[in-house]
């Protein structure tokens, strides 16, 4: 309370960025101008890609999570400008309705940046979902959830590895959670229905969400829309960059105090106050059709690891994405318009949300398979049967959690334009640090 504001970055000033409103079929321009500072306020150079360039600058580059765009509107990491410079992108919206999302993604120091305040949502609506009466205008709020490490000066602090064989940590977590940008506030609501567009945009840490009074969180979409039912949870998981929409019956609860929680700490506190303003829609039984794509349409299965380590050569070590550096030569360079499955395999003992651009895809399933094997002969030895994706992830995705000890399969077709894109671990300081790769859509 007596602490003085939090020096940030952010997108016209704020952080969270303004909501950007899009509708199908509408394409928007949008010029990002990068009027930051010449210097950064946190430690700029412990990253691996970072450490390469001859001077580490203050660089930026735009880019919509989870929108389908031309490569060269995409921010592709490698597009970064410094300040004083802009670049005009190209959305054309061609989309279903979802919440996405904008973030910075400049090479090698993404992390820094978006933990810096460089994210905002990026709503893309639709007249399918608008036509089913889900909670909207005021009723319709993106939530925006990240940790931080506050000083006692009130200042962002980012940890620093005293590691000289790591100069890089591989985690970043925080002391304060914060909602929208702001710690433990409070939002006024009426007895009626919410549409609250969840998103985690921190770097490392997880979401386990609840409700204060055991209510029920509905999910209607996840990272790319609409699932196909309502699906009523107890707890909502979220790994960094994963969304969730959820609808909150407020009802009947005129007067109270609900906090939704994060493993038990509050993070925001909803005061029930009527106004007199009452739903009139209800809740729809069916929200989407989401054909399933048959594995047998797929023309190639790609099985790529995910936290390969290279030792060599008194470099660091470091987790790559199939076994390859960010520049070495493209591999993944699937065909316009073709069906591929990507097989996952995670060598880690962690959880790798991993990310594609351009493209919405289906997880097909998860499985065990043997590590020592792997190591041994390269083979894949499976050691159980594969599980089915639980509900939450039958709907479209564009990031998946790669757990450890499984192989995480996912289909997409590869719909967009031919250019360069990429893909990536969505652990920010995995993804500064080798765990992306360019891919090609010939
Ligand atoms: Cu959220 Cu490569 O992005
Ligand atoms: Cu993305
Ligand atoms: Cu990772």
């Amino acid at each position: 309370r007596d602490l003085p504001p939090t020096p940030q970055w952010g997108y016209q000033g704020m952080s969270p960025g303004p909501t950007l409103q899009a509708q199908r079929g509408e394409p928007l321009l949008v010029e990002w101008i990068n009027a930051l500072p010449q210097e950064h306020f946190l430690p700029i150079d412990h990253s691996i890609h970072g450490a390469e360039r001859e001077k580490p600058a203050v660089r930026t580059v735009a880019h919509v999570h989870g929108a389908r765009v031309p490569a060269d509107s995409d921010g592709y990491p490698e597009d970064w400008f410094t300040p004083g410079h802009s670049a005009l992108y190209h959305y054309p919206n061609g989309q279903d309705a979802a919440t996405l999302w904008y973030h910075d993604h400049a090479m090698g120091i993404t992390r820094l940046n978006l933990y810096a305040g460089l994210f905002g949502a990026y709503v893309m609506r639709d007249p399918h979902e608008q036509a089913l009466g889900l909670p909207d205008g005021d009723c319709d709020l993106p939530l925006a959830l990240c940790d931080r490490l506050v000083g006692k000066d009130g200042k962002l602090y980012y940890p620093v590895s005293d590691d000289p064989e790591a100069p890089w940590v591989s985690e970043c977590n925080g002391n304060a959670i914060l909602c929208n940008g702001k710690l433990f506030p409070y939002l006024e609501v009426e007895p009626r229905r919410y549409r609250l567009r969840l998103m985690n945009v921190a770097n490392t840490r997880f979401f386990n969400l609840t409700l204060s009074n055991g209510q029920p969180l509905v999910q209607v979409a996840s990272d790319q829309g609409l699932l196909a039912a309502p699906l009523p949870r107890k707890q909502v998981t979220l790994y960094p960059a994963e969304r969730a929409d959820v609808v909150v019956d407020f009802a009947g609860l005129d007067g109270k105090d609900i906090e939704l929680r994060q493993q038990g700490d509050a993070i925001l506190q909803f005061r029930v106050r009527d106004r007199g303003r009452r739903d009139t829609a209800a809740m729809p039984t069916a929200l989407n059709t989401i054909e399933r794509t048959p594995p047998a349409t797929a023309v190639r299965d790609r099985v790529l690891t995910l936290g390969e380590m290279d030792d060599a050569g008194g470099r660091p070590t470091m987790m790559m994405l199939g076994g390859k550096h960010w520049s070495a030569p493209i591999t993944e360079d699937p065909r316009q318009d073709s069906v591929e499955i990507w097989s996952l395999v995670n060598l880690t003992g962690d959880v790798h949300p991993v990310h594609l651009h351009l493209v919405r895809f289906q997880v097909l399933e998860r499985r065990p398979f043997d590590l020592f094997a792997w190591n041994a002969t390269r083979t894949l030895k499976y050691t159980g049967p594969a599980q089915p994706p639980p509900p939450e992830e039958m709907g479209w995705k564009d990031t998946v959690r790669a757990d450890p000890g499984m192989v995480t399969r996912i289909i997409t077709r590869f719909e967009g334009e031919p250019g360069r894109y990429v893909w990536h671990c969505h652990l920010l300081e995995h993804e500064d640090n080798e765990m992306m790769r360019p891919f090609l859509l010939r």
